[in-house]
């Protein structure tokens, strides 16, 4: 290029420059309309627990002065629990501030997710590193059963300490998000980081020799069991993805719901496994706790698998209890819709991108560069 061209195309650099500027202030006002427009859903939405909850009071009032439930009473008590399910998936759609923890660990940085398709995604990594990470435990504990190495040993703990640490962080962003997560499956993991951190520093002393066998099969099991929940976890992701995009759901959700209860049935014996398992850690520590040489770490790491075992026992109780309820196949119902409507917003943002480029494609044709 000489001078007179470089001059040329600058100029006509200055035209696509003054595009860019507009397209920019449309996208900040825009912006701006957004933000607008979540502090005014956010607004509604509390209209509407605040009215729901005016509505359930009465109700509840009307059924202690022993009025009988009519079909009225019945339909709108349904028509409430449905509200609240959308309300759910509308509130998924909103920005959310960040949890205490993500707080002090992130600081104010926004985690929120408002796409579903992304939200799928981050599950479906979370779910992913979950496997990974359980695969390299199983592979290290299982050299650990053969090698009596004590820098191995400490690999491994060190290890689940990180991996604990790290999925407390994921579920904390995955509630922020909307995720249903019960809030012991996430104690769970905090618990377990301060039983692998209290591992780590276990002397090597006889106890440990003692425990140290339980303690690998132990790990070996459960990276097993978390394999199965992969298996289950990503098999309910995958198919309420695929419900949502069909069109007639109510004869599929029966599939799916036949299908989840035969996942379960195959996963429930294997936790409950390594429930017992966890029981007969506490046990065989409490009893090592006895010797001579047993330190601080024996008696707390006792009371803290008994824990485990016992809130893991109720809590799985509790999941079952309630999945046996009427409720539970509306709830997929409207996970799977959820993904249907987002599917949908998303072919339309596209068709809006397609027939942008197509007007400004066709303006070029018009105004050929000169
Ligand atoms: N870890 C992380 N997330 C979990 C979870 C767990 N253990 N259990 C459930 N969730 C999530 C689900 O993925 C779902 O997320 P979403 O709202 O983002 O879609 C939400 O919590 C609600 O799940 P729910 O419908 O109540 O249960 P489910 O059918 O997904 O799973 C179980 C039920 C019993 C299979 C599951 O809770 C589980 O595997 N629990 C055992 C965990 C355990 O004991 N681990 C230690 C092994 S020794």
């Amino acid at each position: 290029m000489d001078i007179e061209e470089c001059m040329k195309e600058w100029q006509d650099l200055l035209t696509d420059y003054k595009r860019l500027e507009t397209i920019n202030k449309d996208y900040a006002t825009k912006l701006e309309e957004v933000g607008e427009l979540q502090a005014a859903c956010v607004k509604e939405l509390n209209h509407q627990r605040y009215r729901m909850s005016v509505i359930n009071g009465a109700l509840k009032r009307l059924e202690k002065k022993g009025l009988t439930k009519d079909e009225r009473v019945a339909n709108l008590e349904k028509e409430i629990m449905k509200r609240k399910a959308m309300l759910h998936e509308i509130e998924a759609t909103l920005p959310k501030q960040n949890s205490l923890y993500l707080r002090i660990i992130l600081g104010n940085v926004n985690v929120s997710i408002l796409n579903k398709n992304d939200k799928f995604k981050y599950k479906d990594e979370y779910e992913k590193f979950k496997l990974i990470l359980s695969a390299i435990a199983f592979v290290l504990a299982v050299a650990n059963l053969y090698i009596n190495f004590r820098p191995l040993q400490l690999i491994l703990i060190f290890l689940l300490v990180w991996y604990y640490c790290t999925l407390t962080i994921r579920e904390s962003i995955l509630k922020v998000n909307g995720s249903r997560i019960k809030g012991w499956w996430r104690m769970h993991h905090f618990i377990s980081t301060v039983v692998a951190g209290i591992l780590l520093i276990w002397p090597q002393n006889t106890p440990w020799n003692e425990f140290r066998h339980t303690f690998m099969w132990f790990i070996a099991y459960i990276s097993v069991v978390q394999y199965m929940q992969f298996r289950y976890q990503s098999g309910v992701l995958y198919r309420l993805k695929a419900l949502g995009a069909r069109h007639n759901m109510d004869i599929t959700i029966e599939g799916f719901h036949s299908w989840m209860w035969r996942g379960l049935s195959y996963l429930l014996p294997f936790l409950f496994g390594g429930y017992i398992f966890q029981l007969y850690i506490a046990y065989t520590l409490y009893h090592i706790s006895y010797h001579p040489e047993a330190t601080w770490q024996v008696s707390y790491l006792a009371v803290l698998f008994l824990i485990l075992h016992s809130c893991n026992m109720y809590t799985i109780l509790q999941v079952l209890k309630k999945k046996g309820k009427s409720g539970l196949k509306l709830r997929y119902r409207l996970r799977a819709i959820a993904y249907r409507l987002s599917n949908e917003i998303a072919v339309l943002v596209c068709l809006d991108c397609l027939h942008k480029l197509h007007r400004t494609w066709s303006l070029k044709q018009l105004v050929p560069k000169t």
